[in-house]
């Protein structure tokens, strides 16, 4: 964008590769990011990415087409690894030509990679060491997103100013690579840009813009809510695959802690596998999200929120977001 010359300057090869007006990345939020946010962000000058989440083939096909009927400007979909049927939604995306899939949840199956190359796709992975990066990298994945534990829904170990610090000088020379978790403000940006990242990418920020479906409910407990309140869930038994999950902390947050005692005790039983488990955990998160964003049970749900929360303090369009940290970015370089 012109009106921001360094930061523009700054975000170029991110802006190359995702074919946008700036480099901000809105992240998949399932539930959230659906045809009306993914399309304003895009329509703002941002990325946005649809969240397939658990969604069927047929519901992403329409899910796509709606918001190609919302915006002629690029924007990606989010696919979980884990999902049964990955390899049925790359073809989804093959159909409408996708630009850009986000692989995220795991590392990349076999051949999922190559799947959407072979239609034209470019590939941005999650990575949560250097060397798997890397290899990553070397291996077809396009682009890398390093995201850190102050960030929203489910979460790594590490903070986003070391996995910055560790992954950038190492690979920003040669990679698109952009930086996610715990962004809050455009001077944040202007820091990773000039640390070598390609582009940021938000999600805590976008949750509540107007263009957002979520519940008012689920948007007035952001604004009230401080870093603080954006608490990582808790495992309860080591043996456990559970990944956790940064949300905002109420009586869901302690339904979880029974819904892994629950899984636990099945494992023991011998009545499920760990795949099985890991399954039911993550199935307990997607409704658990559903019933926040969409009923507005901000109590029982699950509302899924990063430590930059606290910066969210009303509703704002997309494009007054998208420009208020690109001023922000460009004061900060200035
Ligand atoms: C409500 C919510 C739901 C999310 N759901 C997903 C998801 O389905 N897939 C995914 O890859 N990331 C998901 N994320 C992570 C975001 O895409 C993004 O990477 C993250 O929010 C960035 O950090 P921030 O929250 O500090 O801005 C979610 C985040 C939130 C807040």
């Amino acid at each position: 964008m012109t009106a921001y010359p360094k930061t523009t300057k700054l975000m170029q090869r991110g802006i190359d590769f995702l074919g946008s007006e700036t480099a901000i990345l809105c992240g998949a939020m399932s539930w959230v990011s659906e045809r009306h946010l993914v399309a304003a962000i895009s329509n703002a000058g941002g990325f946005g990415v649809i969240a397939c989440g658990a969604m069927t083939p047929e519901l992403l096909d329409a899910e796509i087409a709606g918001t190609k009927a919302l915006t002629a400007k690029p924007f990606g979909v989010n696919l979980i690894t884990m999902h049964p049927q990955l390899f049925d939604l790359i073809a989804v995306c093959a159909k409408h030509q996708v630009s850009h899939v986000v692989l995220a949840g795991g590392i990349p199956p076999k051949g999922s990679v190559e799947a959407i190359k072979e239609f034209g796709g470019k590939v941005l992975v999650f990575a949560p060491t250097l060397a798997l990066a890397k290899r990553l990298l070397r291996t077809g994945a396009d682009a890398l997103v390093i995201e850190g534990s102050e960030a929203g829904g489910h979460i790594g170990p590490v903070a986003t100013s070391v996995l910055a610090q560790e992954f950038l000088p190492e690979l920003a020379e040669d990679h698109v690579v952009f930086v996610a978790g715990g962004i809050g403000r455009g001077d944040m940006i202007a820091a990773y840009l000039e640390m070598g990242a390609s582009g940021v990418q938000l999600g805590t920020r976008f949750a509540c813009a107007s263009e957002s479906i979520a519940h008012p409910a689920f948007k007035q407990a952001f604004f009230r809510a401080n870093a603080r309140d954006a608490e990582a869930s808790v495992q309860v038994d080591p043996r456990l695959p559970v990944i956790p999950v940064r949300a905002l902390r109420n009586k869901g947050t302690e339904a979880f802690t029974a819904k892994q005692r629950e899984v636990a005790q099945l494992l023991d039983e011998g009545k499920i596998d760990m795949g099985e488990a890991q399954l039911q955990i993550e199935h307990f998160w997607a409704g658990a999200l559903r019933r926040a964003v969409i009923d507005g049970d901000v109590e029982h749900g699950s509302v899924m929120a990063g430590q930059s929360v606290g910066m969210v303090t009303k509703e704002q369009p997309a494009a007054e977001i998208v420009a208020e940290l690109m001023a922000e970015s460009e004061a900060a370089l200035g």
